[in-house]
């Protein structure tokens, strides 16, 4: 036991924490590694779904290690950010070829594999192997900023190094698995971002926040991320209901994802007779007597952590099959699904 804190939590986890997840009291590094990997993408929720759907088709690293790339990043669909993905396969791989399969033990050699972090190989080290490494995560800052007053900002070097200080001097070092679940079960259902369940709340006589009505403010963001603008339209061409994809290039987001034919502007321009004739007959060498008909989706808004996309999509129907498009594939609209695409793709299919 180590602090005033360290002691409510553990309380509080015993009595009062009902929180089914499966990947929980999981003693499996494999499998809690796949949890770790998908929750950083995704809310419980949803994460429950993928994680399940990943322990069934690949129960062990082995199994993950060998398979295809196109298969996993099918499962991975819709979590988003694909150089995770990349990421969990090249280390399901190197620790088949370098440990026999057998994952590392301890903090450092977790630390040293590709896609994982400090907060990834401390959960790891303490789920799997019960070592006394605290994780910190957003829940964490907001836990402690919270409970102690810390009004340093989480998102400065000095702010991750004081946080880090304090988690690990309330750590449970003898529980150090179950005393982590239980913050981020702690911050996930109590001490939430929004609207947090003070009322019912064993920490509230003892919360600094809560005692100097500083709830709503702590904790403190610096900077808010500056996201860069970016403008897609995507240009369905369809040919007697084959439509055209095309594979994205490994140099920006959506790595290596099927897309249809993209024109990326700096502004969201009016989709009007110039702009047509400019991509189609200028860019493309399309004719007018190529095409049938166009269509404009509204436009549709995604965040991404650096990035904010405004993407429309613009329906072509063609006469002809251009041969401009020779790298591209056309496929049969009853296909499509079996193409690995961006979120806002899919989103986009599952509502026509
Ligand atoms: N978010 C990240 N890891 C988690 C875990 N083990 N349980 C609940 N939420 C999480």
């Amino acid at each position: 036991m180590s602090t005033a804190f360290t002691h409510l939590l553990l309380k509080w986890n015993k009595n009062s924490n009902h929180r089914p997840m499966p990947w929980k009291g999981e003693l499996d590094p494999y499998k809690i590694w796949l949890s770790e990997i998908i929750l950083q993408q995704t809310r419980v929720e949803q994460g429950w779904d993928y994680y399940e759907k990943f322990v069934k088709k690949y129960p062990t690293i082995f199994k993950l290690a060998n398979a295809k790339d196109e298969q996993v990043f099918k499962l991975w669909e819709g979590l988003g950010y694909y150089n995770r993905c990349r990421n969990l396969l090249h280390t399901a791989r190197y620790i088949v070829d370098k440990y026999e399969g057998i994952f590392p033990n301890t903090y450092e050699a977790l630390l040293a594999l590709k896609g994982i972090g400090p907060y990834t190989a401390s959960a790891i080290a303490s789920f799997a192997f019960n070592l006394p490494h605290a994780v910190v995560d957003g829940n964490v800052f907001r836990v402690f900023s919270r409970f102690y007053g810390i009004a340093t900002a989480i998102d400065t070097k000095e702010g991750v190094q004081l946080f880090n200080k304090i988690a690990f001097e309330n750590l449970d070092k003898k529980k150090a698995g179950l005393y982590n679940q239980a913050l981020m079960d702690f911050g996930a259902t109590i001490c939430k971002p929004m609207a947090p369940l003070c009322h019912s709340c064993v920490m509230q006589k003892t919360c600094v926040a809560f005692n100097s009505n500083q709830i709503n403010v702590l904790p403190i963001k610096l900077k808010q991320i500056q996201k860069r603008k970016r403008y897609f339209d995507f240009f369905i061409f369809n040919y007697q209901n084959n439509w055209l994809l095309q594979k994205r290039g490994n140099e920006d987001i959506w790595a290596g994802l099927y897309q249809f034919y993209l024109v990326e502007n700096n502004s969201l321009l009016p989709v009007n007779h110039d702009y047509l004739q400019q991509v189609l007959q200028n860019q493309l060498a399309l004719k007018n007597k190529e095409v049938i008909s166009s269509m404009v989706s509204a436009p549709v808004h995604q965040l991404l952590t650096h990035q904010q996309l405004t993407i429309r999509f613009i329906e072509v129907a063609l006469k002809s099959k251009p041969a401009v498009f020779s790298k591209a594939i056309w496929v049969p609209k009853t296909k499509l699904r079996n193409y690995p695409f961006p979120k806002v793709i899919i989103d986009f299919l599952k509502n026509r």
